[in-house]
């Protein structure tokens, strides 16, 4: 199965790390939209306009299905691209909240905090499904500061611990903190030693997981070669994938 990966940046990159390493898929298509980055922090007719025209790009390619590897994308629009891509579309949400629901060392008493765009957390998706699940003390922070700084690069430093101290300083640490967006698990080191160790939770694996739990996934390939797209500076994603250790 060749799986296109699309996200409004680098930030699906940790998704396609752990779709390219799990042997299930043949090839791997990657479209991050670098252009016009963040989406999560745009109105969500914009947001659904934009994954319409990927939906285009993706519908012009021989993918067999599309990974939404955004989780603004997998709120706002997973929808309306179903009903227009000529594919399968997978969103990121779902995954996400399985890969809380298993993590070891979490139980229904932990302390939770999910951090997220701004458009993530405003439209109450996580709180909802992390309620449902049974978990009694959960945080919903919108971060949105943290998409430039990755796209930027700045995975540790003063400007991104001056961006924890300005979200994070009257937080009781949690236990457990939910990366709701593609773009911070670059930057889950940092986020976890700033909290004494808790721990990180993001979407890359859960997705694999998910995928082969509802599709029929053999781990047949020996490798799985990634193409990658950009709509401006793509050499930036590419030095962003080899810092993620993709194999390109
Ligand atoms: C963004 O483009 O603002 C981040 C995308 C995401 O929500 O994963």
């Amino acid at each position: 199965m060749k799986l296109g990966v699309f996200d409004s940046g680098v930030g699906g990159l940790t998704v396609a790390r752990s779709l390219q390493r799990s042997r299930y898929f043949s090839e791997l298509l990657y479209f991050g939209d670098t252009a016009r980055v963040p989406y999560g922090s745009k109105d969500s007719n914009t947001v659904t306009r934009y994954a319409l025209e990927a939906v285009e790009f993706f519908n012009g390619t021989d993918v067999d299905a599309l990974v939404v590897a955004c989780n603004t994308v997998s709120v706002v629009a997973l929808e309306t691209m179903q009903k227009f891509s000529n594919k399968p579309v997978y969103g990121v949400l779902e995954p996400g909240v399985m890969a809380l629901e298993q993590a070891t060392e979490v139980n229904h008493d932990s302390h939770v905090l999910v951090i997220a765009t701004r458009s993530t957390i405003q439209s109450g998706e996580y709180q909802r499904r992390i309620k449902q699940l049974g978990f009694e003390h959960a945080t919903a922070m919108a971060t949105p500061l943290f998409v430039p700084i990755v796209e930027e690069e700045l995975y540790d430093g003063a400007i991104l611990h001056a961006t924890f101290e300005h979200y994070f300083s009257a937080l009781e640490r949690p236990d457990v903190v939910l990366l709701g967006c593609t773009h911070f698990p670059l930057i889950s080191d940092a986020i976890s030693e700033y909290f004494s160790g808790a721990k990180t939770i993001h979407s890359g694996e859960a997705m694999v997981q998910w995928l082969s739990q509802h599709l029929d996934l053999k781990r047949q390939f020996e490798q799985t070669p990634i193409t990658i797209h950009a709509s401006e500076n793509v050499d930036a994603v590419r030095r962003v994938a080899k810092r993620w250790q993709l194999s390109l």
